[in-house]
């Protein structure tokens, strides 16, 4: 099935009260990973590169084989531009087959916010895709930029009508308590999600689709398997499952995984080459992260999502 905008799979989201997984991709394993999860939950699916993905992999491989993953199914697919850092990197995602951009220039003064974010919908919107921005700031790294815990921002409800009118974006990314990468909070805390700053949000701008960045919960049975098998990560914890999936049910349509995954890819790698240290092919230890990463997907599409057989 070709690609698709989020458009009809965020308004059914919204409608019908859970959320759509956008996973981030790296390489050939992942994207299957993903893509396979999800054709087997029958659940729509975001795939979105970073700038680090397009440093890794080139963007000519990811799009390819994107696009190969959409060839082998018939689930409804969106290919996503995650933090684009500028007008030039979204200008050129979208003369490049992606289906949705995020132009991220939160950290940007209000009006060039605005301006640049207005710039890129103008110029998304004439070819058919989607934009995401940002109000708010995120702690934790995001891509290039490091944002410090003490500088994090939550949204206010108050700029969200203004932001939305003012450059006519498609889906808008908020900062309620979520952040970026595998060292959120310390074990003992108890994070919880701002939920009545996005029902605030919800009442200003209804049936606006909302997304949540930085969503990984890092699951202690996969960072307990690294830590087994020779790695040494630090105790931490993220957002509770529980969190999220409230937020499902509310306004927010876009929920952003990567650290997570990673974690587990990592976990099955780790454990593949003590239990087999003879091992050198490289299809048996990225089979087995494979592997977990699919398993990984599925329990956020199916207990935390809730976008299972929404197709
Ligand atoms: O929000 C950031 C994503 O997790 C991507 O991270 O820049 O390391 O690819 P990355
Ligand atoms: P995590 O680091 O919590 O997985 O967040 C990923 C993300 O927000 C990608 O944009
Ligand atoms: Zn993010």
């Amino acid at each position: 099935m070709p690609l698709v905008t989020t458009k009809e799979m965020f308004k059914k989201a919204y409608k019908e009260g859970y959320a759509i997984g956008a996973f981030n991709v790296n390489n050939m394993e992942m994207i299957q990973a993903i893509v396979e999860a999800a054709n087997e939950c029958r659940s729509p699916v975001i795939l979105q590169v970073s700038a680090g993905a397009r440093k890794y992999a080139n963007p000519v491989y990811l799009r390819h084989l994107v696009a190969a993953a959409a060839e082998t199914t018939d689930i409804p697919i969106a290919m996503h531009l995650d933090h684009g850092a500028d007008f030039e990197i979204c200008k050129d995602s979208i003369d490049n087959g992606f289906t949705s951009v995020m132009i991220d220039a939160s950290s940007k003064p209000w009006d060039e916010n605005i301006a640049i974010t207005r710039k890129v919908v103008e110029y998304a919107h004439a070819h058919g895709v989607v934009v995401e921005a940002e109000l708010g700031k995120l702690a934790g790294v995001e891509d290039d930029v490091k944002v410090d815990a003490k500088d994090a921002l939550f949204t206010s409800p108050d700029e969200v009508e203004e932001f939305t009118a003012k450059t006519g974006i498609d889906s808008l990314a908020i900062a309620i308590g979520t952040s970026h990468g595998a060292y959120k909070f310390k074990p003992g805390q108890d994070p919880k999600l701002r939920l009545d700053i996005l029902a605030e949000i919800e009442k200003r701008i209804p049936n606006f689709p909302i997304v949540l960045h930085g969503a990984s919960s890092v699951p202690q049975d996969k960072v307990a398997i690294v830590n087994q098998f020779g790695g040494s990560m630090p105790d931490a914890i993220g957002i509770p499952e529980s969190e999220l999936t409230k937020a499902a049910k509310m306004a927010v349509c876009k929920i952003n995984i990567d650290s997570d995954l990673r974690v587990a890819f990592t976990a099955a790698i780790r454990k593949h080459f003590v239990e087999n240290p003879t091992h050198f092919d490289p299809r048996q230890y990225l089979g087995d992260a494979r592997a977990m990463m699919k398993e990984m997907v599925k329990h956020k599409i199916v207990n935390v999502l809730g976008s299972a057989n929404k197709i």
